[in-house]
């Protein structure tokens, strides 16, 4: 008997050896992914910040395509037409549904792109090659369904994409969808480039049941893979006008494709998750994988930290606070907090040991995390501290609300809020577990009194979206470049820039600085911009290897592992340099053109960092 539980441990442990070794990691994965791409000429570019830039109708980087949308409407990159990256992204259009086996707020994305270069039938042969080719992920073909655009008024049936599916790649026409506009169509919310799509689905049910064609009400069937061909440009109107160059962007979820390769069941046990999830286990004496309610919470709380940290550790970092962006982090944080507390975690602070995994695991890879320890682990602990003191008493107030009156409201759910600190999305996720109603309306009526949060927050502008590129944003981009070098010159080197939104209408824009600015240095900095334009100095674009960049004095990050081009903007007439940034561009050819410059407010943005309003007159 004995000798027969031996045996069985030793085959167990024999086949666990020989999964984790044959399992490929993250890090392997990216890299190939990397590889691929670059063995077929494309250069690897690094991945941007979470926050965009200019951007003033979405809060995150939401895709890989985010930091490229001058390029697909027809700017040069420095880096030439076939671009690859894995990009950190931020989706909070469903930060609720995070608690199940494959939503996430933050993410990675694999992508390549053809800016104007191949098209329909290399970019679908290569995501072919790529998945299921032995000496790649070796994913098997039986397995592998996918989807093409219907075709509607707007734009027809991608006829192409079909035809190459079935006739180059074989794909019996029984597993290729024809789907609407809704499911095979992609760009971002408010415009710019989008276009038809053709999706790539992988069957993780039962091996001996792989359906003989495709149906996309199954679970079963899990997305892996959008190739977006970008031919139009989406105006204000809603008209599509065809794009001068044909595009393609494409987008891998990484940890979807690593629990596939993987064959693991959800993608919270990839290693991406592991080492976080074995942390929050030690901290509550729960266990993963038991019972679907400790799931849950454990998901969340490995979700949302991981995503607090990179959005706090980001180089253009945001804190907790109660406006745009800061008001996601603070949501992020308090929600998992509050599953903290549901799971039994006693230890006070303890979302800082999560950060410390964190930014261990992907120290190699987002350099700027393992920079931004302290500071990250300072404002977790701060926003643990403030909301840990009232949790407690807030879910008091909340269980005799409920008790008394069955209902939450709007005075109540504007009372936690303020008194107590729940965001009141939360409010709403207790009163739904309870099956009780809010008064949501009555909330913002309170909170509208009281004109706290600001109307993006609230207004949920979560989704994707772009500012266009009219010729008044270029000009107000361009203004920017100017703005900061008047910064630096009256401030001092330290200025650095943390953030900008830019409309047609006026310009934001946040910069490192510890104190309020004197009514004298704003107007010496008003002057300054306002110089350089009566000279009508005149803007050059250089491409550059990053490190050329930072010896000729660019002012930019210059954070990456990669040896990547990148463009130099000088705004300058003969020796007189007045700025020179790194930046994508578009901007105006001469600054003459740009009016009278005139800063509006000048206020604190959150610790640090002051942001000045300004417009062109
Ligand atoms: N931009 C496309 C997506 O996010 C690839 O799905």
């Amino acid at each position: 008997m004995r000798e027969k539980i031996k045996n069985y441990k030793i085959k167990n442990y024999f086949k666990y050896y020989l999964k984790v070794k044959n399992m490929i990691t993250s890090n392997e994965l990216r890299q190939k992914y990397l590889d691929f791409f670059k063995a077929k000429g494309h250069s690897i570019i690094p991945s941007a910040s979470l926050i965009p830039d200019n951007d003033p109708t979405v809060l995150f980087t939401t895709a890989g395509m985010h930091p490229l949308v001058p390029y697909l409407l027809g700017e040069k990159h420095p880096e030439g037409k076939r671009l690859t990256s894995f990009q950190k992204c931020i989706r909070t259009s469903d930060i609720e549904e995070v608690g199940d086996k494959t939503h996430h707020t933050f993410f990675e994305m694999l992508g390549n792109w053809s800016l104007g270069d191949y098209f329909k039938e290399k970019s679908i042969a290569m995501s072919w090659e790529f998945l299921t080719s032995p000496e790649w992920l070796n994913l098997d073909k039986n397995k592998i369904a996918v989807s093409v655009f219907a075709g509607d008024n707007d734009a027809p049936f991608d006829q192409e994409a079909f035809d190459i599916w079935k006739n180059k790649i074989n794909i019996s026409e029984k597993k290729i969808a024809k789907l609407p506009k809704k499911n095979n169509w992609w760009g971002l919310e408010s415009g710019g480039p989008c276009g038809p799509d053709t999706e790539i689905f992988y069957w993780t049910g039962d091996a001996n049941k792989i359906p003989d064609s495709f149906n996309d009400d199954n679970d079963l069937w899990v997305e892996i893979w959008n190739n977006v061909f970008m031919q139009y440009d989406k105006k204000d109107a809603g008209i599509l006008e065809p794009l001068k160059q044909q595009n393609v962007d494409t987008g891998m979820g990484l940890e979807r494709i690593l629990a596939i390769v993987n064959n693991l069941a959800d993608n919270y046990q990839t290693d991406l998750f592991k080492n976080i999830i074995n942390k929050i286990e030690q901290l509550s004496n729960k266990k993963y994988g038991i019972n679907e309610e400790t799931n849950k919470a454990i998901r969340i709380i490995a979700d949302h930290i991981k995503a607090a940290i990179f959005i706090i550790g980001d180089y253009k970092a945001i804190t907790p606070s109660n406006t745009d962006r800061g008001y996601i982090v603070r949501r992020l944080i308090r929600r998992a907090i509050r599953f903290g507390k549901q799971l039994g975690i006693n230890q006070t602070p303890w979302t800082n040991e999560i950060a410390k995994i964190v930014v261990n695991d992907y120290a190699n890879i987002y350099f700027e995390l393992q920079k931004n320890i302290n500071f990250i682990i300072s404002q977790l602990n701060d926003e643990e501290e403030k909301f840990s003191k009232t949790l407690e008493n807030g879910l008091k107030q909340f269980e005799n609300q409920k008790l008394k009156v069955k209902s939450i409201s709007g005075q109540i759910a504007f009372d936690l809020y303020q008194t107590y600190g729940f965001p009141i999305e939360m409010t709403k996720e207790l009163a739904k577990e309870d099956g009780i109603d809010v008064d949501e309306k009555g909330f913002w009526e309170y909170f509208k009194k009281h004109q706290e949060l600001s109307r993006t927050a609230s207004a949920g502008m979560f989704k994707g979206g772009l500012a266009d590129a009219s010729e008044e944003t270029i000009k107000y981009h361009t203004t920017a470049h100017l703005m900061l070098a008047a910064l630096k010159k009256v401030l001092g080197n330290h200025v650095a820039q943390k953030g900008s939104n830019i409309t047609a209408e006026r310009l934001r824009f946040d910069f490192l600085h510890n104190e309020k600015m004197s009514a004298e240095q704003l107007q010496q900095v008003e002057s300054l911009v306002n110089q350089a334009i009566e000279q009508d100095l005149i803007v050059s674009c250089e491409e550059m290897t990053l490190d050329q960049a930072r010896t000729i004095g660019a002012t930019g990050v210059f954070d990456s592992k990669y040896g990547e081009k990148v463009k130099v903007y000088t705004i300058s007439k003969g020796d007189n340099i007045f700025s020179k940034e790194i930046c994508g561009g578009p901007h105006v050819n001469q600054v003459g053109i740009l009016g009278k410059f005139k800063i509006k407010k000048e206020e604190s943005s959150s610790a640090g960092v002051r942001r000045i309003k300004a417009v062109l007159e």
